[in-house]
């Protein structure tokens, strides 16, 4: 099987970090680029929160020196200075609350566009991806993409960018307003500084090993509990609830010890933070002492320079958390990204499929309204166009097939279809029969050999084309949520309601349709969970049944239904398919005896192929099958 392209999470084992944090980056700033003049005032208000913190603390200085020690001891003290100085501060405090407020409503409208942008384009890209890719990534991790990587990125982008950019600010220009005011206490706080980030390391460093543990544990937990619920029918057939209770518990205890430890660390960090920074305070506030009772040092550049440690230790002991933040967050985009660069399903057809006339005497004439008939359009390198029929001849040349490049599924497969003909595969499970019907509508490329639809190889069709004129009822029938008639309506969205009955009632469907509660208008849920599995096959055949096109394919659709049932679609498929190509595939022999041609595989080969009474004659594989000689899967 392919590698998968798509970077595996590493599940809480270490700290994720992105291969390329620059490029992935410059990425999703090109996502942002329709916000630029948003983000721009961002960074202004960013700027402006920052340094408003920095220019009030700063004018503590003159406040102290200019106005509250010489107006100490005075009897009228004259406060209008003062007062204005203080008005002053007030405003300066004020702006940088808006500027704090508008850069995180402004980052908030950045990232709800980003985000619905990046979706639109993930699902967009997820229609275009090969069937093959769908093949070797799970669901899960899909849905992954689109929760957890998508909702780190969203946070990063409205939190971490910001707070980060902030963080930095301050930091900066708190470092040189305290350089400015006193380079000898500034060493100081450096000094005690490094001492609590060297801490603070120690702290992270073991606390992130207990959380990755708790991760593993946590996710442990989940896995079974999905695991549990979706297999809660063969747990209650075999009586293991007893059993299933203690693994989970066991798995549950675990996750206990791991949180707890993993908290404990992690809840101890923010109060040797906090006395950290009490520690830093209480040091300068000596030092500073010192200083000034030496007359080295004015009171208003202690207090202002105080304020300033006081707003220092934070944002410091931030950057680093902001940073991981950040770095995981680039590792999910970067995931994000390799998804949406995915190869799309390549398509160098130039065939269409179009509305025709076709007069008596046979000339065809596009025209641009339904008539109910079809043609191949086929442009020519000399720029003239060339019509064929839609008829529904299929003619296997040679074909061979692997879905990788170990393994041969289908192997020398040549047969031919013609227009309105049954073809019948049987065979044993595995033998190919579900390969053959995936190549007709190339969900596949072909290694060896060529598929010809109504004389032209498939591979020069549009696949949309292609697809339009085949109906298939795959083995697995899907239905989505909605109503029945929704469901049916899937096959042709502009039916009307009495086509949909009409579809309905050749597959047979109609009767247990208006039986249900709400007829045609019960809603189907989670893949029709609410019907029986014969019921949901009823629904897939008049799905295909409705768009009514030249080449029908059922793949084992009527194995869920019971036999009277099974003779009856028959009988009204067989109407509806008068003058069309059908492949069937079933295991039960009794179904295929009409078909026109009979096709037995057997590991991917044709063994034999003829009528049911020449087979039968031949007295062979199909003879041996049908006699109950050899079972069939
Ligand atoms: N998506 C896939 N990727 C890789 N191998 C596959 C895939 N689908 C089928 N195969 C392999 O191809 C072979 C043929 O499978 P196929 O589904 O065509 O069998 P089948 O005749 O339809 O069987 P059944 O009667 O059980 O439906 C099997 O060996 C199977 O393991
Ligand atoms: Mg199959």
């Amino acid at each position: 099987m392919a590698k998968a392209a798509i970077p595996p999470r590493s599940h809480g084992k270490k700290m994720e970090r992105p291969k390329s944090p620059f490029a992935t980056f410059q990425r999703i700033l090109n996502y942002m680029l329709p916000y630029k003049v948003q983000l721009i005032f961002v960074v202004l208000a960013v700027f402006g929160s920052g340094l408003s913190n920095v220019a009030v603390t700063y004018l503590l200085k003159p406040a102290v020196n200019q106005y509250i020690v010489p107006l100490i001891g005075q009897k009228n003290p004259d406060l209008s200075g003062f007062k204005q100085l203080v008005c002053c501060m007030a405003a300066i405090a004020g702006g940088g609350v808006f500027c704090t407020y508008l850069f995180n409503r402004l980052m908030l409208n950045v990232v709800t566009g980003t985000m619905r942008q990046i979706r639109i384009d993930m699902f967009t890209h997820m229609q275009k991806l090969p069937i093959r890719f769908f093949d070797t990534h799970t669901h899960g991790e899909l849905m992954s993409l689109y929760t957890n990587d998508v909702d780190t990125l969203r946070e990063m982008i409205s939190m971490s960018l910001p707070h980060m950019l902030l963080s930095v600010t301050t930091v900066i220009s708190v470092f040189v307003m305290m350089l400015i005011l006193s380079p000898l206490l500034t060493c100081l706080v450096i000094a005690v500084l490094i001492l609590m980030l060297v801490t603070i390391r120690l702290i992270t460093v073991r606390s992130a090993r207990y959380f990755a543990k708790q991760q593993q544990a946590l996710s442990r937990v989940n896995s079974y509990i999905e695991e549990m619920a979706e297999g809660v029918k063969v747990v209650k057939v075999f009586c293991r609830e007893e059993r299933i209770k203690q693994d989970f518990a066991e798995h549950n205890e675990n996750l206990y010890l791991q949180a707890s430890n993993a908290n404990t660390c992690a809840n101890i960090l923010m109060p040797v933070i906090g006395n950290l920074a009490y520690l830093l305070f209480a040091v300068t506030s000596m030092a500073g002492g010192y200083l000034a009772a030496a007359g080295r040092m004015d009171l208003g550049t202690i207090a202002a320079f105080l304020q300033y440690t006081r707003s220092f230790s934070m944002p410091v002991s931030q950057i680093s958390m902001q940073l991981n933040a950040i770095l995981s967050a680039l590792a999910g985009a970067e995931r994000i990204f390799h998804f949406l660069d995915e190869p799309e399903e390549t398509d160098h057809g130039y065939v269409t499929l179009v509305n025709a006339e076709i007069s008596k005497d046979g000339t065809i004439a596009e025209v641009p309204y339904r008539t109910g008939q079809w043609a191949w359009k086929h442009p020519h390198h000399d720029h003239t166009l060339s019509y064929t029929p839609l008829k529904g001849d299929v003619v296997f040349d040679h074909v061979v097939f692997g879905y990788n490049s170990k393994k041969i599924v289908l192997d020398d497969i040549s047969l031919e279809a013609k227009a309105g003909q049954k073809i019948a595969f049987v065979g044993s499970t595995g033998a190919g029969k579900t390969t053959i019907t995936n190549l007709i509508n190339r969900f596949y490329d072909l290694r060896n050999g060529k598929i010809r639809y109504d004389g032209i190889n498939i591979n020069k069709i549009k696949k949309d084309d292609l697809r339009r004129s085949l109906a298939m009822v795959l083995q697995d029938t899907h239905l989505f949520t909605g109503t029945v008639r929704e469901n049916i309506r899937y096959g042709k969205l502009d039916a009307s309601d009495q086509e949909v009955y009409t579809a309905a009632k050749l597959a047979n469907a109609d009767a247990f349709i208006s039986s249900l509660p709400q007829g045609y208008d019960t809603v189907l849920t989670a893949d029709g969970v609410n019907l029986s599995q014969g019921q949901r096959q009823l629904i897939a055949i008049a799905r295909a049944a409705i768009a009514n096109p030249p080449v029908l394919i059922l793949d084992e659709a009527t194995s869920s239904v019971d036999t009277r049932t099974e003779a009856l679609i028959e009988q009204g498929m067989d109407m509806l398919m008068k003058g069309r190509t059908v492949f069937v595939i079933a295991h039960r022999l009794s179904t295929v005896r009409n078909a026109d041609k009979i096709v037995v595989l057997e590991h991917g080969r044709i063994i034999e192929t003829g009528t049911h009474e020449e087979l039968i004659r031949l007295k062979k594989r199909y003879y041996q099958l049908y006699t109950g000689l050899f079972e069939l899967s």
